[in-house]
């Protein structure tokens, strides 16, 4: 799938700021908020200068009420490509194009012991699947990091939901969550979903393979922008279309791409799904790879790199993409 394409409108009807950088925003869509499953997202239009727009993915918050309006929670990126920017300049009263919601990350409907794994602003899905688990028998535990306390968002609310169940850690407090520990105080047929970036969803990938766990057992979700640098700018060539591209670190190299007219084909733009990875032919400098589709061992070979989140520090970077415009006239 490529371009979203925008056909609703949202008024936004409530901000409030949960931590110094985290904001949840209210949103009404026109003709009212519809239900939702816990882990859906929503898609939002951001604009980002210069004419230029984009679309980024939200979690929407809790569980649907009658007559609720949507929440999301967007945490300020610094720096970041310009989308957190844009949703933290929004008033009450402003009106953006949205599409949704859908799910890709759905609790599963049998009920099972399940562990609920947070990293920072990872916790937005899990709200609503702690609140609906609460309400269920089978065992649960979630297990919250944050930087520091302050950037515990939700944590009260979940406080009053789960009790002693809910287990937090700030780095800042010196407090470790120690995902080996964790997943070894399952019962044998529990499951564990995460979200949050991407150096905890490795770890968590690693840790339970490392315990012996079914992979299908472990679901997870990131929001793919969280790299092992700071986004700087790289050059791209594309030898097949005779191209050189500069990639801004506001950018990514899928809208540098796109914008050159060399298709990508792309869906989640977070590093999940894999659809938009393009060959890597040379590398000047280091890859860093910020997506979850490619295993460890298939980034550490660098053959490929996903082009919505992954980037090139210190140098440059020649790659092959799926697009044939050779094959494509040829065929015509
Ligand atoms: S669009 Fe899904 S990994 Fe890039």
């Amino acid at each position: 799938m490529n371009e979203t394409v925008f056909t609703q409108q949202a008024t936004v009807t409530g901000l409030r700021d949960l931590s110094p950088t985290v904001r949840e925003i209210s949103l009404r869509p026109d003709g009212g908020a519809t239900a939702f499953t816990a882990g859906s997202h929503l898609r939002v239009q951001v604009q980002l200068g210069e004419g230029r727009s984009d679309e980024r993915r939200y979690s929407l918050v809790g569980l649907p009420a009658p007559g609720a309006d949507w929440r999301i929670a967007v945490k300020r990126a610094d720096p970041g490509r310009g989308g957190s920017a844009f949703m933290w300049r929004l008033a009450v009263g402003d009106r953006l194009p949205v599409h949704g919601p859908h799910n890709h990350f759905e609790l599963p409907p049998a009920p099972r012991p399940t562990l609920l794994v947070a990293g920072g602003i990872g916790i937005t899905p899990l709200v609503g699947m702690a609140l609906a688990l609460a309400k269920r028998t089978a065992p649960l535990r979630m297990a919250y990091a944050a930087r520091s306390p302050d950037e515990l968002v939700y944590a009260d609310d979940l406080r009053a939901a789960l009790g002693e169940r809910l287990a937090t850690f700030c780095r800042s407090e010196g407090q470790a969550l120690d995902l080996e520990a964790e997943f070894a105080a399952l019962a044998a047929d529990a499951q564990a979903l995460v979200c949050g970036p991407v150096p905890l969803l490795h770890a968590a990938r690693a840790a339970w393979a490392g315990a012996g766990r079914l992979p299908q057992r472990l679901r997870f979700e990131t929001f793919g922008n969280t790299g092992s640098a700071p986004a700087e700018t790289f050059t791209v060539q594309v030898p097949r279309h005779g191209l050189t591209l500069e990639v801004p670190a506001d950018r990514s190299l899928l809208e540098v791409l796109e914008a050159a007219g060399v298709q990508v084909l792309h869906d989640c733009l977070r590093g999940e799904c894999g659809l938009c990875a393009v060959d890597v032919l040379a590398v000047n400098g280091r890859i860093d790879h910020r997506d979850v589709f490619f295993s460890e061992a298939e980034q550490r070979e660098g053959h490929r790199l996903c082009a919505c989140v992954s980037r090139v520090c210190g140098g440059s970077i020649t790659i092959d993409s799926a697009w044939r415009p050779d094959e494509l006239s040829a065929a015509a």
